[in-house]
């Protein structure tokens, strides 16, 4: 049977990339029919620094965004990670399958630790594995994420496979499918078209937050990078070697559905001064509602906690035979 699950990191603001390559596609998916599980991922926000009320604070906030994005906690199972215990058992029993060598390949790591490596949390190195943990304790068969997450990906299927080989279980685990499409899958910073947009980022130009105001948006729009190359393309070769121009227009398709080719063959000619405000207002329009909704349920905490305590109840459900069948399968006692 399908099942998708994916997962998200309560790490600061959510973005424009968070919603457009994650966020918008869940609630597709669920839309869709699609049996859903959506973990608040507390567990990966402490591979980083982060004081305590903090992080519960941020938990509360993604559970909050998951809800206003429209994800129905009656059809898609809305959950914190550090509720159901499996995610970590298993992350341990997958250290003990995956190997060094594999973990090291790993880009995230190497941006995230930067220079000083020795000093990165151990957490940090062993980060994808826990997230193959999340995917696989529910034998999840797609798990939609953005353009940076298809390595993690591909450990997990490494993962799922050596599994089921070293403990000849063939198709114990499902091999899960990123789901990674269109024009949102990989939104860049609006100060840099080679670089993702990101929560990191130290200019606050660069992104455009879920929580930032219709003035803010316009603004950050206005301000951001285009190139000299003169009007709009009218056809999607003309975006070669135009990474801000290709990344503006696949969100302006994002936010509003329509194909890049259509965008291109109604603003190709134009001037930015026409297709920025546009853009701006179509952003807005898009946003404003769910950024309403984001502080309303934010407003009654309590009610996210028992939608958080109802969606692990669920999950749990879902885990607790899988967990066992894994444990008999790797020889772990259990009464
Ligand atoms: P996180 O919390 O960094 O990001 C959440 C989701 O947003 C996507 N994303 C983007 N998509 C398009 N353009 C961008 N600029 C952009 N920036 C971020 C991410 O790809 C992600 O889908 N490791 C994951 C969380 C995780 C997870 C999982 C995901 C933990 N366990 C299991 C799926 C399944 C992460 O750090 O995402």
């Amino acid at each position: 049977p399908e099942r998708v699950f994916s997962g998200i990191q309560p790490t600061g603001n959510l973005h424009l990339g968070n919603y457009l390559g994650a966020l918008k596609k869940f609630v597709a998916l669920q839309e869709a029919g699609r049996e859903c599980l959506f973990c608040v991922v507390n567990l990966h926000a402490m591979t980083m620094p982060v004081a305590p009320a903090d992080l519960l604070d941020q938990t509360r906030q993604i559970a909050a965004a998951f809800l206003a994005c429209g994800i129905d906690p009656k059809k898609s199972a809305v959950f914190a990670q550090s509720s159901v215990s499996a995610h970590a058992e298993l992350a341990w029993i997958f250290n003990c399958v995956a190997r060094m060598g594999w973990v090291e390949r790993m880009t995230q790591f190497k941006d995230k630790a930067g220079k000083d490596a020795e000093r990165a949390s151990v957490g940090l190195f062993t980060y994808p594995i826990l997230m193959a943990a999340d995917i696989l304790a529910y034998k999840a068969t797609h798990v939609p994420v953005g353009d940076d997450q298809k390595q993690h990906l591909e450990l997990t299927r490494d993962i799922a496979e050596r599994f089921n080989r070293d403990y000849d279980a063939p198709g114990f685990f499902p091999l899960p499918e990123p789901l990674i499409q269109g024009p949102g899958a990989r939104i860049m910073s609006l100060k840099d078209g080679t670089k993702k947009m990101s929560k990191s980022d130290p200019s606050e130009l660069s992104r455009i937050n879920l929580v930032d105001t219709s003035e803010e948006i316009a603004k950050k729009i206005k301000k951001a990078k285009t190139d000299l190359l003169g009007d709009m393309p009218s056809d999607v070769d003309g975006l070669k070697g135009r990474p801000e121009v290709e990344n503006l227009v696949g969100i302006y398709s994002a936010v509003t559905g329509e194909s890049v080719e259509a965008v291109l063959r109604q603003f190709g000619g134009q001037g930015f001064g026409a297709f920025k405000p546009a853009l701006a207002d179509a952003t807005v329009a898009h946003l404003a509602p769910i950024t309403q909704r984001y502080r309303d349920i934010l407003a009654d905490p309590a009610e996210i906690d028992r939608t958080l305590a109802a969606g692990a109840e669920r999950a749990e459900a879902i885990a607790a035979p899988i967990l066992s069948d894994i444990r008999r399968t790797v020889g772990i006692w259990q009464a």
